[in-house]
């Protein structure tokens, strides 16, 4: 913990508190109102956490107002333009950018753990067809603690290192899973010949029909997808993981709370709302009737892709994604993708209107994501689970951060309490 080297003075019905403050690396200095109940008597009020730190963290770093991520301080846009994902989930999981020999070691790793025990298909035909990949990522996930018990002791460092090499590799194998079960193919198993994004690629889309070329394009783009969702500080499905963590729950239970928070629309479910309001638009001509619901007080629409609790400014990813999304439909000789026009000629229109601009909504890291991965063949209920597999080693890393911290205790929050008083009970005829 940094040392604090201030206070704040806090004065309230006739009582003067001291709390400690401390400066972090980057951002706001934080207020420690942990003694504050103790103290005072009296609770903070914060839902929604907008002004609330929840824990002390090494890993990312969000700039709002400038529009800055950088992951243990390298920028993402010089991660995903120099990097790749094992190398970043290297980077995010051990702190710094691997070695060679390092890199190698890790990725001959995740390669050899991307199998699923062959028991586990069973969990699948358990699910009806047409259950969206999300519903059957959050169950097979969560079995995994059915499956290797040798690596949930989450006091053995041993076994927590285990259970994230294992998550990192498995989840790209149980993503393609999902969706070939929801499309009625067999599964395809990995191979260890090929990079993490190939792999994945290929999972999903070959056949036992034919040989199944992976476009090096396409698997560049699908790795700059992986790289630019794999970590975000605290967001919801962050704080998930670790508030299920905090309990001591296996590693396997934590992430599947973390794929359940992940798939709601207002977080990782957004890119596959994006693409389906694009597709309701779907023409030009048609924007302004939705930028209208959007700034309507009485209709709860809002624009899929746009907004963000953090950035106040354009969300770094996006800009990449955006870029990504025109070198993909250029590939695919898809540029006129009217998709894509609508997307592009959507953002124009909201960032030169004053309602938006006044409240800073631009557009976040989903906003493209799903144009590029609807382009590349994925249906939308697929979008986020790539987002899952994505967030996995952000999830992993922030759990072992924390499991690791010594002072780690429950997370047990407390309420402002507006119901009843204490009442007796009255039997129900005199009710
Ligand atoms: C992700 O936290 C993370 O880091 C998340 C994430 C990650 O990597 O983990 O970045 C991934 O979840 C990106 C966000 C994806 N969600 C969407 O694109 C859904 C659409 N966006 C909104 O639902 C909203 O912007 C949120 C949920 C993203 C942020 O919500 P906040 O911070 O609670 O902001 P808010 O809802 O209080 O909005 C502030 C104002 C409101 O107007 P007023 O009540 O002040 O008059 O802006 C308006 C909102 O009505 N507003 C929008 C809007 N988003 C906010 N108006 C129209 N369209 C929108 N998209």
């Amino acid at each position: 913990m940094v040392e604090s080297t201030k206070n704040a003075t806090l004065s309230f019905d006739g009582k003067t508190l001291e709390l400690p403050m401390y400066s972090p690396t980057s951002g706001p200095d934080v207020i420690d109102i942990s003694k504050l109940y103790a103290q005072g008597d009296v609770f903070t009020h914060d839902p929604g956490f907008t002004s609330t730190s929840s824990c002390e963290s090494s890993i990312t770093f969000i700039d709002g107002e400038k529009g800055e991520l950088l992951h243990r301080g390298y920028p993402i846009d010089q991660l995903a333009e120099k990097s790749h994902y094992l190398e970043v989930c290297y980077l995010l999981l051990y702190g710094e950018l691997p070695t060679a020999a390092q890199l190698e070691d890790f990725e001959t790793r995740v390669t050899r753990h991307t199998m699923v025990h062959e028991q586990m298909h069973n969990f699948f035909r358990g699910f009806r067809r047409d259950a969206h990949p999300m519903a059957t990522m959050v169950g097979v996930v969560g079995a995994m603690s059915a499956f290797y018990h040798d690596s949930t002791d989450i006091t053995d460092p041993w076994q927590r290192e285990v259970a994230a090499i294992r998550l990192i590799a498995k989840l790209p194998t149980i993503a393609a899973m999902a969706y070939k079960y929801s499309v009625g193919q067999p599964f395809v198993y990995p191979r260890n010949d090929i990079d993490y994004a190939s792999n994945f690629l290929r999972m999903c889309f070959a056949v036992p029909a034919e040989e199944y070329e992976v476009n090096p394009i396409l698997s560049r783009a699908m790795d700059r997808i992986f790289t630019l969702h794999a970590d975000h500080e605290q967001n919801a499905s962050t704080s998930t993981v670790r508030l299920a963590s905090s309990s001591g729950a296996n590693p396997f239970a934590c992430i599947a709370a973390g794929i359940a928070c992940l798939w709601g629309p207002a977080h990782g479910g957004a890119n596959q709302a994006c693409l389906e309001m694009l597709q309701e638009i779907g023409s030009v001509d048609r924007i302004p009737e939705f930028i209208a619901r959007a700034k309507d007080k009485n209709d709860p629409f809002r624009l899929m892709g746009f907004g963000h609790r953090v950035y106040k400014n354009f969300d770094p990813r996006a800009k990449v994604m955006k870029q990504s999304a025109d070198e993909v439909l250029d590939l695919l000789g898809v540029e006129n993708n009217p998709i894509l026009q609508v997307a592009k000629e959507l953002e124009a229109q909201a960032l030169a209107d004053p309602y938006f601009a006044e409240k800073k909504l631009f557009p976040n890291v989903d906003f493209y994501s799903g144009i590029i991965l609807e382009a590349m063949g994925f249906p939308t209920s697929m979008f986020t689970p790539i987002f899952a597999v994505s967030r996995t080693i952000g999830w992993v890393s922030q759990w072992k951060e924390q499991i690791s911290d010594p002072k780690m205790r429950i997370g047990r929050p407390r309420q402002l309490y507006t119901g009843s008083g204490a009442r007796d009970y009255v039997d129900v005829e005199n009710r």
